[in-house]
């Protein structure tokens, strides 16, 4: 497997960061197959022949279905809004394609549960865009975690907080509709803290949960005197257990002023402390409870070439990385899922549709217990914990896809599995 053939669907912030990985992805990482970037895709023809020549791909289309049916195309990059995904993905995986598609999963969990049940029957791999969890910085803190260094994990606490609706004068727009958007702040970046929780700590076993819609109405585009309703959340906190037993807290926001990407979160345990925030993502700060009281304290780690991949871009360390860099890296983790293909110790996605699945049910299930007022628990844990026993059994390999196999490593994910 030499080289792979890239179609590309949707050309705005996702769609150029997609763009920017494939180009990079050969140059930084060396030893993944070569991208070749075969056509890409937007609504209006002309915007699309645009992009195509800025972003190096050798066609255009206005219609995204010319990508999927392309022969050349082994990888379809879906950066189309989030109502497009469970067409576009079905489609792409009946076709044979490998699927790198952004987050949230879907629009609703069913779309969410059809996606990763045509994934587990497909013959191509899947990866959805939980970019954050790639930082070097988190993947240094779990291996931190896991060596034991700040003891027993005790506690997980996690905000996610920007301020691109903060201004309650702005515009109603799809992103208010649950028809076009689905969830609010829950699907837009919750998800993203929920992926690194899942990473650093482990599955989330139940929520209880609050959700509010901080500006109810906002005034209708061009239609002066007249309001729309938003539909969906602004701000949403949960209290969590997580599978290993210990507690956790959730929270998210879109109308924080001030705050760009402030997905921060700390580990707290039973020696020590972690804490990291994607606003300084080459930065992880450490406490450990060692040497006299007086001179205690957090001690800021720069990443350097010690914390791989960061080694890939750049030999020397504090020099700092960058968010596209975070694309990259998941461009060149897919490249190496592929070229794996399922066989036992290559390597298995971070997040594929069955873990999206999961994530999926997570926000949906703070969403519903702020509805209800009551505990959600995750049944579909008790199905992880029978793929995970039955991954044990040596007849599992014989009857069970690859992709179904990506469930039980996520249930055993406390103790054996590396994401990363
Ligand atoms: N991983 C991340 O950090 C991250 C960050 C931002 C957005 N996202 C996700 O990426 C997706 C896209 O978000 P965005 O911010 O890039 O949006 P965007 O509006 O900047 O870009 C969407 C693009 O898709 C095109 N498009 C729409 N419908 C299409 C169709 N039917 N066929 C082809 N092209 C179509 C639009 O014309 C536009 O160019 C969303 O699912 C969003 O949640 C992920």
């Amino acid at each position: 497997m030499t080289s792979l053939g890239i179609g590309l669907i949707g050309t705005g912030f996702m769609g150029k960061c997609h763009a920017l990985a494939w180009h990079a992805v050969k140059g930084t990482f060396g030893d993944v197959p070569t991208p070749r970037l075969e056509i890409l895709c937007d609504l209006d023809a002309e915007q699309a022949k645009l992009r195509a020549d800025q972003f190096g791909f050798g066609r255009a289309t206005a219609n995204w279905r010319d990508v999927i049916n392309d022969p050349k195309v082994d990888i379809v990059s879906i950066t189309a809004p989030n109502s497009d995904h469970r067409e576009m993905a079905l489609a792409a995986l009946a076709a044979g394609k490998h699927v790198w598609c952004e987050k949230p999963m879907a629009l609703t969990l069913a779309d969410a549960e059809a996606m990763a049940a045509a994934a587990a029957k497909a013959k191509g791999r899947t990866l959805l865009g939980y970019n954050y969890a790639q930082n070097p910085a988190i993947g240094h803190a779990k291996r931190l975690i896991e060596g034991g260094e700040i003891g027993r994990v005790l506690h997980f606490r996690g905000t996610v907080d920007e301020d691109y609706m903060a201004d309650g004068d702005l515009p109603w727009s799809w992103r208010c509709r649950l028809e076009t958007a689905g969830l609010g702040v829950l699907g837009d970046i919750m998800c993203h803290l929920v992926s690194i929780a899942l990473h650093l700590v482990g599955p989330i076993e139940s929520v209880s949960a609050d959700i509010d819609t901080a500006y109810k109405r906002r005034p209708v585009p061009n239609e002066p005197g007249k309001t729309g309703e938003v539909e969906n959340e602004d701000i949403a906190q949960a209290v969590v257990r997580f599978k290993s037993g210990f507690t956790g807290v959730l929270a998210a926001s879109r109308v924080a002023w001030g705050r760009k990407n402030h997905l921060a979160w700390e580990v707290h345990g039973s020696r020590g402390n972690l804490i990291c925030d994607q606003e300084r993502m080459n930065e992880l700060q450490l406490f450990t409870a060692e040497g006299a009281e007086g001179t205690r304290g957090f001690r800021t780690i720069l990443t350097g070439p010690l914390h791989q991949p960061y080694d890939r871009f750049c030999p020397a360390p504090g020099h700092g990385l960058g968010f596209n860099d975070l694309k990259v890296m998941e461009a060149a983790h897919f490249l190496r899922v592929i070229t794996a293909q399922g066989e036992p110790g290559g390597e298995t996605p971070l997040i594929d549709f069955a873990r999206g699945l999961y994530i999926e049910r997570v926000i949906h299930g703070i969403a519903e217990s702020a509805t209800s007022g009551k505990w959600v628990r995750f049944v579909l844990l008790f199905f992880f914990c029978f793929w995970s026993a039955m991954a044990y059994h040596p007849l599992f390999f014989f009857f069970c896809s690859p992709k179904i196999r990506g469930w039980s490593a996520f249930a055993d994910h406390d103790s054996k599995v590396q994401w990363t």
